[in-house]
């Protein structure tokens, strides 16, 4: 009787029991995750320095796709190095990404003193929380892509895909640098798994972004609710699990039929 009635007080969770309305709640988060994205502003403006401002182009979970293609912006032939730098705020880097930011923008003017300067660009996970999610990356962090050029039957071919960590007390410009010009990323394998922004499996159907979409609306759930959610399916789970012995005792009549919350 008491769980009947904490399904009448909280009705958004009592519908989420039959199993359509959930897949509809979970398309309404996406559908509002992709309104308040559209109006996120630029995140450069807000964070990184003016020296980097004019060579770094920001990542956004729309624009992605077209920054990070193939000859998008050079035309030279070969392969094009990216390097992605990945920050954070305050709830995403617990407000201490402030070095590794600094460390980054002068990191950035030595990178572009060398002879063949990668391509740059930022991902803010305070802005872009679904393409974080999406890649599964936080900062502080320098994403560093080869992307090939398109083979002559235009096929793609892979990008290699590597995630270099910094710890975000210790970063220093030196070794954001050392990425390029020491070429520092070659001590980390590259990274192959469903996971990979363009080559893994989430990617090549599809789901990589919904992913990301699905993991930021849960983020978004208060703990409280998601608590309640989770004891709420649990006991779903236990009073069906407890009913099959109560049948053949009761013989013909099984008391109620259906699973406790009808
Ligand atoms: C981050 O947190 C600090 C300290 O709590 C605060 O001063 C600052 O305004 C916050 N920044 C943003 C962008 O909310
Ligand atoms: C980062 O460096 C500090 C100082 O050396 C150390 O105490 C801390 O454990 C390091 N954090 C990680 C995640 O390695």
């Amino acid at each position: 009787m008491r769980t009947s009635h904490i399904f009448l007080a909280l009705p958004a969770l009592s519908v989420a029991q039959q199993q359509f309305p959930l897949v509809d709640q979970v398309k309404g988060w996406f559908a509002k995750a992709s309104d308040s994205i559209t109006s996120v502003t630029n995140p450069v403006a807000s964070g990184a320095a003016k020296v980097a401002d004019s060579r770094v182009q920001p990542l956004t979970v729309a624009n992605y796709k077209d920054v990070l293609r193939p000859g998008a912006a050079t035309a030279s032939p070969g392969i094009e190095e990216w390097m992605v730098f990945v920050t954070g705020g305050n709830k995403t880097c617990y407000g201490q990404c402030a070095r590794a930011e600094t460390a980054f923008n002068e990191a950035v003017v030595l990178i572009s003193a060398s002879s063949s300067p990668p391509n740059l660009a930022l991902l803010d996970c305070e802005n872009e929380p679904v393409l974080c999610n999406a890649w599964v990356v936080g900062p502080p962090n320098v994403l560093h892509f080869l992307i090939a050029q398109p083979l002559a039957d235009q096929s793609t071919p892979a990008t290699t895909y590597r995630s270099i960590g910094f710890n975000r007390t210790t970063v220093t410009a030196t070794q954001i640098a050392a990425i390029h010009l020491e070429e520092k990323y070659k001590d980390k394998a590259p990274y192959e798994g469903i996971f990979h922004p363009f080559d893994g499996q989430l990617a090549q159907t599809g789901l990589m972004i919904p992913i990301g979409y699905a993991i930021w609306g849960f983020s978004k759930i208060p703990s409280w609710a998601f608590m309640i959610f989770i004891s709420f399916i649990s006991r779903n789970m236990m009073s069906r699990r407890m009913q099959p012995p109560a049948a053949p005792q009761q013989g013909g009549a099984p008391a109620g039929g259906q699973p406790a919350a009808s």
